[in-house]
């Protein structure tokens, strides 16, 4: 059941249970474990205060890492709330302690209803950030929103306070904030259209396109997360399944290959041939989802698109599939055709619905469709998170240190970001690697050398 949150006062935090403190610090401190590189940057943020009387708003899952992610911008100096990116992926426990042990005003309640996920926007938005940080746009989006009067977009429930505010209050919203990060695909696709119609405000960091982050995190965190998610669910067995993955990108690679290494039978979808050529010689059967639906038995959407799963595929599925989503929206299956196409709808385990069709056949959906690695798993693994907060992290700063000198547009994370992450990434890890010897640079570097 959504929670709907009691009526909190202007500054305070809400959160599920104050209580549940102690074990959420137990497990951000676990996090931080495997979290060398954000602690180096955490470690600098403290003698260096970069951010230091900064307001920043966050709207990320709060996770035990994205906790030590708030550690770091906090010893940097910023003036932090966090509130959720999801209304499923909060871990109640961390947000506990991130208010009691951490310094952090913490706007997140796992189940919280619609209306409370909007009032935890507005609270963070009356923050009066200079910085955001989005996890897909909806920080962004309300403000370009509520700026351009287009009240309509904005979510009832927030609506009267948008629309209760002066002209010149609502351009302050935009014009006070100097810099936003965007952590994922789907924010940033969001992101670009908004550049296409020029309406971006302010500069925004893709960090999601840094390589030190969509490389690892969309593919090995998304990859193992998603099929521990499924697993943690249904506790079902992996070997000799017809598991079908919709969408072959960073993501998708991911999910494929793990659920192929417990011995899935994996078919992938795709719309786009290049990615789905690939899936091929990689080794996947590559069939419309039409002919899928036919045969999987675990379905997982990770396209960042909509009704990838609809009517016409639910009618194929056998008695018993499992469906599940991992792309940022619960939109990637059509869950209202499933629901007209079925007589009861029943919570038959945590976190898994079984639909019963009219015609007798058992469709079970897992997490309400939202992101299946959070809502039924606890996310990406830390050391994965590691490099894609520390990005994070860094382009913060990148956006702070060069306040007034970028153009209101997507900016990509600079290049030496990448190469710091890495090379840091890899000495913890221990993995030492070659240079290049100065024949070798001038070799690569000329186009005189012959041979
Ligand atoms: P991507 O752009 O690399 O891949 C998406 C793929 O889906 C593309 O190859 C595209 O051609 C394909 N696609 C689009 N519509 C399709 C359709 N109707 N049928 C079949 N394939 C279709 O994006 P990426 O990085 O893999 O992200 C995918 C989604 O996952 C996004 O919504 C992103 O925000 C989200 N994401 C989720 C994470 C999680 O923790 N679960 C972590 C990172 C990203």
């Amino acid at each position: 059941m959504p929670v709907k949150a009691p009526k909190q006062e202007k500054n305070n935090s809400d959160i599920a249970n104050p209580k549940l403190a102690d074990d959420g610090k137990r497990r951000v401190l676990w996090a931080d474990r495997d979290m060398p590189v954000l602690a180096r940057i955490r470690q600098r943020f403290e003698k260096e205060k970069p951010l230091k009387g900064l307001k920043m708003s966050a709207c990320l899952h709060v996770t035990s890492e994205t906790a030590n992610l708030c550690r770091a911008l906090v010893a940097g100096g910023a003036d932090l709330v966090l509130i959720a990116s999801n209304p499923l992926s909060t871990q109640d426990d961390v947000a506990a302690s991130l208010v009691r042990d951490f310094g952090v005003r913490v706007y997140a309640r796992r189940g919280e209803d619609t209306d409370t996920f909007y009032a935890h926007i507005k609270a963070a938005l009356e923050h009066e950030p200079t910085v955001t940080m989005d996890d897909g746009a909806d920080l962004v989006s309300t403000v370009i929103f509520a700026t351009k009067g287009m009240f309509e977009k904005i979510h009832a429930s927030i609506r009267p306070w948008a629309q209760g505010m002066k002209a010149d209050e609502r351009a302050a919203l935009s014009k006070r904030i100097l810099g936003s990060m965007e952590e994922t695909t789907t924010g940033i696709i969001r992101l670009r259209a908004m550049e296409r119609d020029g309406v971006i405000p302010f500069p925004v960091v893709a960090v999601n396109d840094a390589v030190v982050k969509h490389f690892f995190d969309n593919r090995y965190g998304t990859g193992q997360s998603t099929v521990d998610g499924i697993i943690r669910a249904t506790d079902h067995l992996m070997a000799g399944k017809s598991f079908v993955v919709a969408g072959y990108g960073w993501c998708g690679r991911g999910i494929a290959t793990r659920a192929r290494g417990l011995g899935a039978n994996v078919i992938v979808c795709e719309v786009d041939p290049v990615r789905a050529i690939e899936a091929v010689m990689d080794g996947f059967r590559v069939l419309p989802m039409k002919q899928a639906a036919k045969e999987g038995m675990v379905f997982c959407t990770v396209t960042g698109d909509r009704a990838v799963i609809r009517k016409e595929h639910l009618a194929e599925m056998r008695d018993g599939a499992v469906l599940c989503n991992s792309g940022h929206f619960d939109v990637e299956i059509d869950l209202v055709a499933l629901k007209e196409m079925s007589k009861k709808v029943e919570e038959v385990r945590e976190n898994v619905e079984e639909y019963t069709m009219k015609d007798g056949r058992r469709i079970y959906v897992l997490g309400q469709g939202r992101l299946v690695n959070l809502a039924c798993a606890h996310g990406h693994p830390a050391s994965v998170m590691d490099m894609s907060f520390a990005a994070q992290a860094l382009a913060t700063e990148y956006a702070v240190k060069n306040k007034g000198k970028l153009e209101a547009r997507v900016h990509e994370v600079p290049k030496e970001v990448d190469a710091w992450v890495a090379k840091l990434k890899l000495e913890s890890m221990g993995v030492a690697i070659d240079e290049l010897t100065a024949e070798q640079k001038h070799y690569l570097s000329s186009w005189e050398s012959g041979t």
